[in-house]
């Protein structure tokens, strides 16, 4: 473990096992729809920056598959906030989504907001399909409604960093989740 961290949520070999169960299912699911439609159509993933980053990287390479990338960013806690600001911040929607399964990717779920707008706003822009697959899902009561077709493990309402979850931009690259140490913060 590593010092920042206080006490291990979810631990690598746990990461690594999960994050190559949802390729597998993820995968079972665009080949369900293939079969369904008696098409294959172009698949997309959309990672929320940044905190996204090292779980789509790790996602990915276990889903072998012809597929773009399109990142977008969004960020709704600022600075040392351990709480949702209540609003998000987008960058620009990529243009070119109508008629591609999407997937967007995104570390956590938490009060919904950040999913919740993203959703609305590819859904605009006409998807053949679009999935939500998130690595953690906290619980608590959403703020906003989202729907999140995959899951990698549901926890507790703590704030955790680790494995692309930070803290004031710090400790993205710890590889276990975790509740940070006070005296890391
Ligand atoms: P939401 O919009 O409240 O659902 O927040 C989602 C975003 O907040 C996530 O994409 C994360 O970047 C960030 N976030 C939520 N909970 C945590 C946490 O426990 N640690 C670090 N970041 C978090
Ligand atoms: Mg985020």
């Amino acid at each position: 473990m590593s010092v920042e961290l206080e006490r291990v949520l979810v631990g690598r070999e746990a990461i690594a096992v999960r994050v190559a169960e949802l390729a597998d299912e993820l995968g079972a699911e665009l080949d369900a729809e293939a079969e369904r439609r008696g098409e294959r159509a172009e698949l997309v993933l959309v990672p929320v920056l940044t905190g996204a980053m090292i779980f789509v990287a790790d996602l990915i390479r276990e889903l072998e598959r012809r597929m773009r990338i399109e990142v977008v960013r969004a960020s709704s806690y600022h600075g040392t906030a351990t709480r949702s600001s209540g609003s998000v911040a987008l960058s620009e929607i990529p243009g070119d989504l109508a008629g591609c399964d999407v997937v967007l990717v995104d570390d956590i779920l938490d009060s919904g907001r950040t999913l919740g707008a993203l959703q609305a706003a590819i859904g605009e822009q006409r998807p053949r399909s679009l999935r939500t697959c998130v690595l953690l899902r906290k619980d608590v009561e959403r703020a906003v409604h989202a729907d999140c077709d995959l899951v990698g493990f549901d926890i507790p309402d703590e704030f955790v960093v680790g494995y692309g979850l930070d803290y004031d931009g710090l400790h993205r690259n710890l590889p276990d989740i975790g509740v940070l140490a006070a005296e890391a913060r």
